[in-house]
C-alpha cells in the first residue's frame, strides 16, 4: 500500500492536539507528518508517535512540500487564505472551520452519513460544526427508515467548543475571575448565545445547525429550528433532539434501527438511570443516544438525547475518519489521487 504525507494545520490548538491523538490511534498509512501553527509556535516541539516534531510556521510556501492531505483547524481566516493555496498544490484539505462548509463546490461530510460526497471534492472537504456532526449520526438512520419532516434542536454545549479560551473561562470562573472569552460568566450559568447574533434573531451556531443538517442530509425542504446553549461543562456536547418523522413507527423497531447504525451507541435503560452523559462520552469516538421516547404531542414524533465528545467526533475524529475514507477511495480506485 502506498504511504501518504499528512499535514496538521493548527497542531498546537485544542482540536489540533486531538488530531494528533486520533492519528496516533487510527494508524493510517502515513510516510511523513508535517505540523504547522502560527509564527508564535514555530520552532517549538511536540511529542507525537514517540518522536519529537518541530512546529513549522504556516506560510504561502508551506504546501510546496509533497503533502497529500492537510487537516486544518486554525480558525476561519486561516482556512480561507490557506486552503485554496494547499488545494492548488494538489493537497486535499479537510477543514474544520466554518469557512467552506456551505460552499456548493465543497462537500460537507460525516463519514457514517454521506461518505459518497467525498467523491466530488475539488481539493477541499469541510468538516461540519461539532453540534451538527453528532446529530447527523443519530438522524441519518431515522431519515432512511421513516423520512424526516421536522427537527427541533436544543443543545447543551461544552466550553471546549470555544477553544482554549473557553476552557480557561470556566476554570478561572470557578476561582471567581471574570470571563475573557464569553460575554458573561460561564461558571454557574447557562449562556443562550453561541457565536454572534444574526439579523433573524438566531445565533450563527443555530443557523449552522439548520443549514448544515439540510446539506448533509440532502433535503432542503426539511423544517429545522435550533436553540444552542453554552453550559458549564468542560467537554462533550449534549443535545435534546425532537424529530417529526414522515411515516408511523414502532418504538422498539426504531430503537433497533438506532442500535444498528454505524458510529452510534444506544444507552437507554431509564429503570437503571442509564443514558448518555458528558462524563461517560468524554474521550470516545462514538456518538451516544438515549431517552428514546415517543413525542405524544404529535403523530409521528420521537425525542432523543444525543451526546458526543465535541473535540473528538465533533471535530478531530470526524476529520481523521474523512482522511481515512479518502485514502480508502484512492486505494480501491473509487477516486483518482
Ligand atoms: P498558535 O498556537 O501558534 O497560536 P485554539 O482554537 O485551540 O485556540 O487553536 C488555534 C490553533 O490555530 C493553534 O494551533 C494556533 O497556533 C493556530 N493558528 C491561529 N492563527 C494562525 C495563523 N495565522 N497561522 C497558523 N496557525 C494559526
Amino acid at each position: 500500500m502506498k504511504k501518504y504525507n499528512i499535514a496538521v494545520v493548527g497542531a498546537t490548538g485544542m482540536v489540533g492536539r486531538t488530531f494528533l491523538k486520533v492519528l496516533e490511534e487510527m494508524n493510517l498509512p502515513v510516510e511523513n507528518y508535517y505540523l504547522f501553527a502560527s509564527a508564535r509556535s514555530a520552532g517549538k516541539t511536540l511529542q507525537f508517535l514517540g518522536k519529537e516534531y518541530t512546529i513549522l510556521e504556516l506560510d504561502e510556501h508551506a504546501f510546496d512540500r509533497d503533502i497529500d492531505i492537510a487537516l486544518f483547524s486554525a480558525g476561519g481566516s486561516t482556512s480561507e487564505k490557506y486552503a485554496p493555496i494547499a488545494a492548488a498544490k494538489g493537497c486535499v484539505v479537510i477543514d474544520n472551520s466554518s469557512a467552506w462548509r456551505m460552499d456548493p463546490e465543497v462537500p460537507l461530510v460525516v463519514p457514517e452519513v454521506n461518505p459518497d460526497d467525498i467523491k466530488w471534492h475539488k481539493g477541499i472537504i469541510a468538516n461540519p460544526n461539532c453540534s451538527t456532526i453528532q446529530a447527523m449520526v443519530a438522524l441519518r438512520p431515522l431519515q432512511l427508515a421513516y423520512g424526516i419532516r421536522r427537527v427541533i434542536y436544543s443543545t447543551y454545549q461544552a466550553v471546549s467548543g470555544a477553544g482554549m479560551g473557553g476552557y480557561a473561562d470556566l476554570e478561572n470562573g470557578i476561582k471567581g475571575e471574570a470571563p475573557k472569552k464569553f460575554n458573561h460568566p460561564i461558571f454557574n450559568n447557562c449562556l443562550p448565545q453561541i457565536d454572534v447574533f444574526l439579523d433573524n434573531g438566531y445565533t450563527k451556531e443555530e443557523m449552522k445547525m439548520v443549514n448544515e443538517t439540510r446539506k448533509i442530509l440532502g433535503d432542503d425542504s426539511m423544517c429545522i429550528t435550533a436553540t444552542t446553549v453554552r453550559v458549564p461543562v468542560f467537554d462533550c456536547h449534549s443535545e435534546s433532539i425532537n424529530v417529526e418523522l414522515k411515516k408511523p413507527f414502532d418504538l422498539a423497531e426504531l430503537k433497533a434501527i438506532l442500535a444498528a447504525a454505524p458510529g452510534l451507541v444506544v444507552q437507554d435503560d431509564p429503570a437503571n438511570a442509564f443514558y448518555p452523559m458528558a462524563v461517560t462520552a468524554k474521550g470516545k469516538n462514538e456518538t451516544f443516544v438515549g431517552r428514546i421516547r415517543r413525542d405524544e404531542s404529535i403523530e409521528n414524533g420521537v425525542n432523543l438525547w444525543v451526546v458526543a465528545d465535541n473535540i473528538r467526533k465533533g471535530a478531530a475524529t470526524n476529520a481523521v475518519q474523512i482522511a481515512s475514507k479518502l485514502i480508502e477511495m484512492w486505494e480501491n480506485g473509487t477516486i483518482k489521487r
